[in-house]
């Protein structure tokens, strides 16, 4: 079976290349360790559009792409002024007659979708409002550095957001165990919980949703956070703050896992979804998370974008 033309969400992806992907990025994350950066995407352009701010992603594809030998392109929507100067479909049209692919972090999840169904060219969700498929790639990276996989429990405790909703597909495509800990007010998409638990169905994967983080953290192998204000939701932050209180992630609810690893794909509110002890304790596998963004990118990077598949 030939791979999704796209990177838009895990749920399009069979496991099998999911897993594989994970392999070729612990395999380049060796290889940079070592000094070696081969460069299979010697001369390719990778186009980035980014409605939202950025560090992590616009670094980590900046830096990915020019370590395999390729060159990043940053596009402001102001510069491009899509749906506004131009339609998504003449934006992505014109785009696949110069580049090689285009990462794209927006507002909507169906501006990506429109972008790839008229591109050629690969699209890769740098995150939208719906979903952040290359976190959870990274995620997945991180887990397999600690413990086995399959074997894992990981729980989410926060917003019902991009983060939960990626990391559930995920789950539910590879066969994982995942809890989920949200506020009743504030689960994860409907959407996702509904094509997550089909998947899971074919894949034996486990998903529980609860409103208790308690009972979703008890004896966890990875408990995982995200901030409670996402990007676009900043008016609402005041009213998430006592929302979400009894859903940070700090040592008293980690007494339920002694030991759990905590995860968290940054940027992190300090003293709101997660204190500064857990964030900064042994626990903490945050920056590694970051870096992965690095490796496993660069593994989704080629897998999409080498020649072979033009
Ligand atoms: N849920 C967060 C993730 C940031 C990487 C947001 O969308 O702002």
């Amino acid at each position: 079976m030939s791979d999704p033309k796209d990177f838009i969400s895990v749920a399009d992806w069979p496991a099998k290349a999911l897993w594989e992907i994970l392999d070729r990025a612990r395999e380049l994350k060796r290889l940079n360790a070592a000094g070696q950066r081969p460069p299979t995407l010697q001369g390719r352009t990778l186009a980035m559009y980014f409605e939202k701010p950025s560090l992590r992603t616009h670094v980590t594809f900046a830096s990915g792409i020019s370590q395999l030998g390729g060159h990043a392109v940053l596009l402001r929507p102001e510069q491009v002024g899509i749906g506004t100067r131009e339609s998504p479909a003449d934006v992505a049209r014109a785009l696949s007659r110069w580049v090689d692919g285009l990462m794209a972090r927006t507002f909507s999840h169906s501006l990506v979708e429109q972008l790839a169904a008229e591109a050629t060219i690969p699209i890769i969700n740098g995150l939208t409002d719906l979903l952040h498929p290359c976190q959870a790639m990274a995620d997945l990276q991180t887990i397999a550095e600690n413990a086995d996989v399959t074997a894992a429990t990981l729980t989410y405790v926060g917003d019902g957001n991009n983060m939960v909703n990626s990391l559930m597909l995920l789950a539910a495509v590879l066969g994982l165990r995942i809890r989920i800990a949200t506020p009743g007010s504030h689960p994860p998409s409907a959407r996702v919980m509904k094509r997550a638990k089909e998947l899971a169905a074919s894949s034996g994967a486990t998903i529980h949703w609860t409103e208790s983080p308690q009972e979703a953290v008890k004896g966890a192998d990875f408990v995982y956070t995200d901030t409670w204000t996402s990007m676009g939701q900043e008016d609402e932050a005041e009213q998430r703050r006592r929302i979400f209180a009894p859903y940070q992630v700090n040592e008293q609810l980690l007494e339920g896992a002694p030991d759990a690893k905590v995860l968290h794909c940054m940027p992190a509110h300090r003293g709101e979804e997660v204190t500064d002890e857990v964030l900064d304790g042994p626990r903490s596998l945050i920056y590694d998370q970051a870096e992965n963004r690095l490796h496993s990118q660069k593994a989704i990077m080629e897998r999409l974008m080498g020649f072979e598949r033009r």
